[in-house]
């Protein structure tokens, strides 16, 4: 089985499209949270990722953005673009954003179950757990390795698939080897590019695919993952996108200015 994993999509249709039509077929698609904010396309983010399917778990933006957080924790230009986005999500979309679960959300497709290990306890491991910012807390950051080993030495789940730093790449837990961090090392700039990875038996790990509409890794391109159970293997992906055309949707919309540049620097 095969699956699509998106992120941190933050209201970038031009990111969303190409990362869509730049992945390759999938049966399901997963989709952790922050679907708006910061960009100009709210409500087209809402309806894609709706149409997409309901592997969805909310992000701090989805929460601001829908009058369920304090905007108080959110920076000048944050709060700025949450309450534009409030004011400019459809009555319709407002609402189905308002109803999208916290995580932690496992992915329970009765194919991943029935393709993991046999005996009950440890299909249970198997099964991939969905969340924002940590199983812990949905609006933890998890950067350090010492934030992940906090998660991963707590966890009995093999594959925990996180976002909100919008850092592409992730941790790992071994019993004999310790806790490690990991990032694709892509080899251009500016070219669509993918990276696979084995997941090795006996290792619990945490994996961000990195943020669709706000990479903050110093990478502008899009990025995403697909998940492949059965061959136990994640493929990173960046997409170079229309930056342009959603610079211009930012700025158009009267947003802060900053929310534009800061999509060139990937930061
Ligand atoms: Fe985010």
């Amino acid at each position: 089985m095969r699956v699509l994993v998106l992120s941190d999509i933050h209201s970038n249709l031009e990111a969303l499209d190409a990362c869509l039509r730049a992945a390759p077929s999938h049966d399901l698609v997963v989709n952790l949270g922050d679907i708006v904010g910061y960009g100009a396309s709210p409500n087209e983010a809402a309806e894609r990722s709706r149409e997409l399917g309901h592997h969805i778990v909310r992000g701090n933006h989805d929460k601001a953005c829908t009058g369920q957080m304090d905007l108080h924790d959110f920076n000048p230009v944050a709060a700025a673009a949450a309450l534009w986005t409030q004011e400019s999500l459809k009555p319709e979309n407002l609402e189905w954003l308002s109803r999208v679960l916290p995580g932690p959300m496992p992915l329970t497709e009765a194919q991943l179950v029935a393709d993991s290990a046999a005996s009950r306890e440890s299909a249970a491991a198997e099964v991939p757990l969905l969340v924002h910012g940590s199983p812990l807390d949905e609006d933890e950051y998890v950067i350090s390795i010492a934030d992940a080993l906090d998660v991963l030495m707590r966890s009995s789940v093999r594959l925990t698939f996180f976002g909100h730093t919008h850092i592409q790449g992730g941790f790992s837990l071994r019993a004999d080897v310790g806790g490690q961090s990991f990032r694709p090392g892509y080899s251009t700039q500016d070219e669509r590019e993918e990276i696979s990875m084995s997941l090795a038996a006996g290792t619990r790990y945490l994996i961000n695919p990195g943020s669709v509409g706000q990479p903050r890794d110093g990478d502008w391109r899009a990025a995403f993952l697909m998940f492949d159970n059965s061959a136990s293997q994640v493929t990173f992906y960046r997409v170079p996108y229309d930056i342009a055309g959603a610079q211009k949707r930012i700025v158009g919309a009267k947003l802060p200015a900053r929310l534009a540049s800061r999509l060139s620097e990937g930061r």
